[in-house]
């Protein structure tokens, strides 16, 4: 793939994210396409997301979603592969663990996970996140 150096100015915006916008990056980054209809659901169920914006175009985003006081969870955090490495994905990361900061009651504590995908462990790590190895998941479906 051909990578365009581009001179980035981002701004971050939260809770802006459109279920075209969400499903574009996803797909840009190799994810599994979702429905509309149930993107726009998780979006709306979700606790804050951050766009990061060039020139008016969602060029990157990131998800928080959980139960807002002791359980945090990072999701789908996606900057577009010609505008990585120029610190849109450190922003945003940082725009979300500030947002959690900014929601703990005076003498509590949260956890705060994420599933990284292979490979993009050490980019968590620079905020201080660990590898824990006893993380489980199931998927289901209705047909
Ligand atoms: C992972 C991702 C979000 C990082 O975003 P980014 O905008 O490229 O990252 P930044 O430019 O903000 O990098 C921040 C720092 O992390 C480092 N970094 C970025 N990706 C890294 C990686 N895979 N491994 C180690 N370090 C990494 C950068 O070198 C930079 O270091 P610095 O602060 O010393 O300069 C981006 O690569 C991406 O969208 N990847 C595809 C989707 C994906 O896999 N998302 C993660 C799902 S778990």
């Amino acid at each position: 793939m051909e990578v365009i150096e581009v001179d980035v100015h981002f701004e971050l915006a939260d809770n802006v994210l459109t279920a075209e916008d969400f499903i574009r990056l996803k797909t840009a980054a190799g994810f599994m396409e979702r429905p509309v209809e149930q993107v726009e659901k998780a979006l709306g169920n979700g606790l804050l997301n951050v766009s990061a914006l060039c020139d008016g175009k969602v060029v990157g985003m990131g998800r928080l979603v959980g139960d807002g006081a002791m359980y945090w969870y990072l999701q789908e955090i996606i900057v577009l592969p010609e505008y990585q490495g120029k610190g849109i994905g450190k922003s945003i990361v940082n725009r979300l663990l500030e947002h959690i900061e900014g929601c703990l009651l005076p003498g509590t504590g949260a956890e705060i996970g994420l599933t990284a995908v292979k490979g993009k462990e050490p980019f968590y790590e620079r905020f201080g996140f660990e590898t824990i190895r006893t993380g489980m998941k199931k998927w289901i479906e209705k047909s």
